[in-house]
């Protein structure tokens, strides 16, 4: 236990708080109500310890120094991308790239995969659930390609429809379909199973945006049968600037690099350049490798409260806060009422107060919450709304918090008149 820097005995969210140093500080003179987890996570100690500890001791550039601190280091850089590889059950760690974000990591797939695969005659679907991170690239994709994107729908809580899926077959061949593992703005979990089974009837390739679900849940590549897999070191618990693409092994080895220059290559001469192996070859300039560290240590942590148990955790404060939400006036959940198909994550609209100004009262309590659309423009448009505010949580979240986050609410019905 001491290794990963837990204090905590069983699940215990206040316990674990003390291995976060922010929850140290106060902002306007109380404690953090920190709700925003769905945007980044918050940082524990061991984390920093261990990124700290690296540039203290073994920096070093990776791949390059045959000097002690060049080995040490890119043992270190290695070590991570093993975590990651039994973090999610990759069958190999060849098949896990690092990128900056996930961003990058659907950016890597639509602008090598999807440009080699699609054309016109051929389709690609999408969610109006997603990220924009999961819908630009797709649509400057269909742009370039000529391939046709097509989005799949959702009720009016946020469910995702498949009945226009044959339908959309008809429309040309399949090559991609791309979906979120869950909404960042509703919390929904889409029927991931589902959409697999059917895209494996079309022979389409499935791209799965797991940025809302491998801080904060078990994840298996294997189990799941997708093809790329994309998440962000930011919102697990590890440092800014790298992220994952997992992607068969199969695929990758068949795919033309994304970016060019050192570290990706064999052998470089004037006029040809031959390709490193996976998964180098997706890993072109100097990575992100102290970063890597940091998500090392990051995943141990994790791995060592549990995702079974984070799961849970945030299961039960998600039905704990939509009840509490419940007893607000004025109060109107967007997405699924109940806590029974989503993560830790609730957008809501409280009267006709503009989702900014509940942010900004909430601040003066010290609540942390988004306000806006969440980068998500199209669904926000498809359920009628321009913003709105989001709470989200993760597993330092604690009842307490809900509580103030209430209590801010009240004083904003109070502040605005309503
Ligand atoms: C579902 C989802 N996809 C993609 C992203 C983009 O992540 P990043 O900004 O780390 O690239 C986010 C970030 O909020 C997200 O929630």
């Amino acid at each position: 236990m001491a290794m990963t820097g837990i204090t905590a005995g069983p699940f215990d969210a206040a316990a674990l708080r003390a291995d976060f140093p922010i929850f140290g500080r106060t902002v306007h003179g109380q404690e953090l109500a920190y709700l925003d987890s769905a945007s980044t996570s918050q940082k524990p100690q061991a984390m920093l310890d261990a990124m700290v500890a690296f540039y203290t001791t073994s920096n070093a550039n990776v791949h390059r120094g045959v000097y002690t601190l060049g080995i040490e280091s890119t043992e270190a850089f290695e070590a991570a991308r093993d975590a990651v590889a039994r973090l999610i059950n990759a069958p190999s760690r060849r098949e896990v790239i690092f990128t900056r974000n996930t961003t990058e990591a659907l950016n890597l797939v639509a602008k090598t995969v999807g440009s080699e695969r699609c054309g016109p005659g051929d389709v690609i679907v999408c969610t109006v659930l997603e990220h924009h991170a999961n819908l630009v690239p797709w649509q400057v994709l269909a742009q370039q390609t000529g391939a046709t994107l097509r989005f799949l729908d959702v009720d009016d809580q946020g469910h995702l429809q498949l009945d226009r899926l044959d339908e959309i077959a008809r429309e040309g061949n399949v090559r991609i379909v791309t979906v979120t593992h869950q909404s960042n703005t509703l919390g929904v979990r889409p029927p991931v199973e589902a959409l697999v089974r059917w895209a494996r009837t079309q022979g389409a390739l499935v791209v799965l945006d797991a940025a809302q679900t491998v801080p904060n849940r078990p994840v298996d590549v294997q189990a799941l049968d997708v093809d790329f897999l994309a998440f962000s070191g930011h919102k697990t618990l590890a440092p800014t600037g790298i992220g994952v693409l997992w992607g068969r092994e199969a695929l990758l080895a068949e795919t033309q690099p994304f970016l060019t220059g050192g570290e990706m290559i064999r052998s470089v001469a004037l006029d040809r350049t031959s390709w490193n192996t996976l998964p180098w070859r997706f890993e072109a300039g100097t990575p992100a490798y102290a970063e890597a560290v940091g998500l090392h240590a990051a995943i141990d942590y994790l791995e060592a409260v549990g995702l079974e148990a984070i799961d849970a955790h945030e299961h039960a404060i998600t039905e704990y806060a939509l009840g509490r939400l419940g007893e607000v006036p004025g109060m109107r959940i967007v997405g699924p009422p109940d806590a029974a198909d989503r993560g830790g994550v609730i957008s809501f609209a409280l009267d006709d107060v503009h989702p900014h100004d509940i942010a900004e009262i909430l601040d003066r309590h010290a609540v942390c919450v988004r306000a806006g659309h969440h980068c998500t423009q199209p669904l926000m448009q498809r359920l009628g709304h321009t913003a709105t505010v989001r709470a989200s949580f993760y597993l330092y979240t604690t009842p307490a918090e809900i509580d103030r986050l209430v209590t801010g609410l009240l004083d904003v019905r109070r502040v605005m008149g309503v």
